[in-house]
């Protein structure tokens, strides 16, 4: 039966919400075998063995939120707070583009300092400087104007995490001031405007049941993104979950897997969080179906203060060494990294 439902997502039928509870439920190591063989078939079909990489810029670790998971919340007091300067971000996007991205992922907490026009500016300035380079958002909820005005400035791409599709997991993972809803009309305001968008959410975050993650999965269906940002919740110990459990690699895996046959053409990152809870994550996670790897270039001097959780992998190096690090993983699994801003072949927007 659950390998019945694995060709049937192959052959892009729809699973239902039933369905996907009754695969998630029935995992095994024969059914994981099954699905990354195809998963990593459909993989190679639709981009080949190529790695698309992404420059990470984590240019503010202030934020005006307080999701409960996240290390960088408000209420926590133990981190040294930092903004780069508009300069400082062009530097690392120089230091980039020498490296071989074609991609910034401008990333942060909610600064209010960044208001939409030192945004823009910002924006417009990496756009002037580097016109054959994608330059992609991360920087939570805004208003819908906001979104319109960095995107006129030149932004191409927008990675915002639905987190739970479900309100009352999201309620428990979150401040009451957040809502799912909300989250979710900024993922179709983006995607209006004509942003390339990213949605996504943690495996293994607390109170995750199998419904949770059926409903997200029914969630990309139907936003049907050109990428999918999903990696294991890892604890952070300022947190109120700091004693709760890791996702798993098992997990993260097979939704990876997953995720690639429902939507074959779409891009999806190995996360640092997966390279984080297993010293082969990265590399297992390309095998599961994944093709894109978002090394940090953010200054060295910073990293440690953007830790969202323990243990975070790649705080210490120099962004050189990120890149090459990655280039001989990806290597070393039969995959190489290419210079190329990576756009998505998922166009049915
Ligand atoms: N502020 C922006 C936002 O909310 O989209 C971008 C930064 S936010 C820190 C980026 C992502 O980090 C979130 O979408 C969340 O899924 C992930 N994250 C936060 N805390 C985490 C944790 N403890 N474990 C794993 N991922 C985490
Ligand atoms: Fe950063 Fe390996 S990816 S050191």
């Amino acid at each position: 039966e659950e390998f019945h439902l694995i060709d049937q997502l192959e052959m892009d039928q729809f699973l239902s919400r039933d369905e996907w509870i009754f695969l998630i439920e029935h995992r095994s190591d024969a059914l994981e075998r099954y699905l990354f063989e195809k998963s990593e078939a459909v993989r190679i079909r639709e981009y080949g063995h190529d790695i698309y990489i992404r420059g990470l810029i984590e240019f503010t670790n202030y934020c005006h939120n307080d999701c409960y998971y996240c290390g960088i919340r408000k209420s926590n007091p133990n981190i040294l707070r930092y903004r780069l300067s508009p300069s400082e971000i062009l530097s690392c996007c120089h230091i980039g583009y020498e490296l071989g991205f074609r991609t910034f992922v401008l990333q942060g907490g909610e600064d209010n300092w960044f208001t939409t026009k030192r945004m823009a500016e910002i924006v417009a300035e990496i756009h002037s400087h580097f016109p054959d380079c994608a330059i992609t958002l991360s920087i939570g909820e805004r208003s819908r104007e906001s979104y319109q005005a960095l995107f006129d400035a030149g932004a191409d791409r927008y990675l915002l995490r639905h987190e739970t599709y479900d309100p009352v997991h999201y309620r428990r993972l979150h401040p009451d001031s957040l809502s799912a809803v909300h989250r979710r009309k900024c993922l179709w305001d983006l995607k209006e405007i004509g942003y390339h968008i990213g949605t996504g959410f943690m495996v293994g975050s607390p109170f995750q049941t199998a419904e949770n993650l059926a409903d997200d999965l029914l969630f990309l269906k139907e936003l049907n993104p050109q990428m999918v940002g999903i990696g294991p919740f890892i604890p952070h110990h300022d947190t109120r979950f700091s004693h709760e459990p890791p996702g798993t690699l098992k997990l993260t895996l097979f939704l990876l897997g997953l995720i690639r046959l429902m939507i074959p053409k779409v891009l999806l990152p190995a996360t640092t969080a997966l390279g984080t809870i297993s010293p082969q994550g990265r590399e297992l996670g390309i095998r599961a179906g994944a093709n894109v790897v978002m090394p940090n270039l953010s200054p060295t001097e910073v990293r440690k203060n953007y830790l969202l959780y323990d243990n975070k992998i790649c705080t210490g190096e120099e962004s050189a060494q990120c890149r090459d690090c990655l280039e001989q993983r990806m290597a070393s699994i039969g995959y190489q990294v290419v210079v190329s801003r990576g756009d998505s072949r998922n166009r049915s927007i």
